[in-house]
C-alpha cells in the first residue's frame, strides 16, 4: 500500500483535514496509509522546543536540525524496508510543486514522506541530510507548512490507483488533459441543472447531445481561458499556429 508519512507540529489538525472526501475514502478504503508523526516527540528538549533564533541573526525562528532529521529518519524506519521513499519539505523558497510532481510522487514505488516547514524557515542541513527536496505550493507566504502538506498530500493521492472511481476523471481536467495542452490548460467552463438561472441560460451546444460538437466547444473554451488567465501554460503546450489563430479570433 503506498504510505505518506507526514511530520508535522499539529499532528491532530492535519490527520482531521485529511479524513475527508476522497483522501478520507481512500484511507478507508485501505488504497493509501497516512502516518503522522509529531515533530515535538523527536525534541531532546524538556520543554519539548524544536526551534530556535538564527545564527547570524534576523526575524523569527528557524526549525532545528535534530528534531527534524530524527523524526522524518524514524518515518522511514518505521517502514521496515522497501524501496526508499521521496521526502519533501515544504517551503516558501521551495521548487514549484506542479501536477507533473504530483504524477512523478504517485508513481513512486516507495511512497512519500512530508515534513512541514514552519516559523521562518528550517535548518538548511536537513534537506541534504534527507535527501529532501524543497517544494512550495506557489507564490505566496504561508505561516507554516501544514495548508502545503495538505495541498501536496490530496493532489498526490487522488492519482493512485483506485482512488478516484472512473480512471478517466483523474485526466479529464485542468493540467491533466491530452492533445496540444497536454500538461497545460485550463478546464472548460461546467454546467449543471437549472437549464436558466437567474436569466442566464446554458450554452446551448452543450443540450445539443451532438458530441462533436461539445468537444469542440469545450477545446475552444479551454484554449480561451488558459489564454485570459494563464496565457504563460498556452507557450509551454506549444499550440499550434491554427489553435492560436483559433483562440485570438
Ligand atoms: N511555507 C510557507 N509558504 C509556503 C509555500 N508557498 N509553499 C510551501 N510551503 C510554504
Amino acid at each position: 500500500m503506498y504510505v505518506v508519512d507526514v511530520v508535522t507540529l499539529s499532528p491532530e489538525a492535519v490527520d482531521r483535514a485529511l479524513q475527508e472526501g476522497v483522501v478520507g475514502r481512500a484511507r478507508q478504503r485501505q488504497l493509501v496509509r497516512l502516518r503522522l508523526w509529531d515533530l515535538r516527540e523527536f525534541s531532546r528538549d524538556p520543554h519539548r522546543k524544536v526551534d530556535d533564533a538564527p545564527f547570524g541573526s534576523g526575524r523569527g525562528m528557524v526549525l532545528m536540525a535534530p528534531p527534524v532529521v530524527a523524526a522524518a529518519e524514524h518515518a522511514i524506519e518505521a517502514r521496515q524496508g522497501g524501496p526508499p521513499p521521496r521526502v519533501l519539505i515544504t517551503a516558501a523558497n521551495g521548487r514549484l510543486f506542479r501536477q507533473e510532481t504530483a504524477r512523478e510522487l504517485a508513481r513512486h514505488p516507495g511512497g512519500l514522506v512530508v515534513v512541514c516547514g514552519r516559523y521562518e524557515g528550517i535548518d538548511a542541513r536537513v534537506a541534504p541530510l534527507l535527501g529532501a527536496e524543497e517544494v512550495s505550493i506557489g507564490d505566496y507566504v504561508l505561516s507554516g507548512g501544514e495548508a502545503a502538506a495538505l495541498v501536496v498530500v490530496d493532489a498526490v493521492v487522488r492519482l493512485l490507483p483506485g482512488v478516484l472511481g472512473d480512471p478517466e476523471s483523474a485526466g479529464e481536467e485542468s493540467f491533466e488533459r491530452g492533445a496540444a495542452l497536454t500538461r497545460g490548460g485550463l478546464e472548460f467552463p461546467q454546467y449543471t441543472r437549472p437549464r436558466r438561472f437567474r436569466g442566464l441560460e446554458v450554452p446551448e451546444v452543450l443540450l445539443s447531445g451532438d458530441h462533436g460538437a461539445i468537444a469542440r466547444w469545450r477545446r475552444l473554451q479551454s484554449l480561451r481561458l488558459t489564454l485570459e488567465r494563464r496565457p504563460e501554460l498556452l507557450d509551454a503546450a506549444g499550440l499550434s499556429q491554427e489553435e492560436r489563430a483559433l483562440v485570438e479570433q
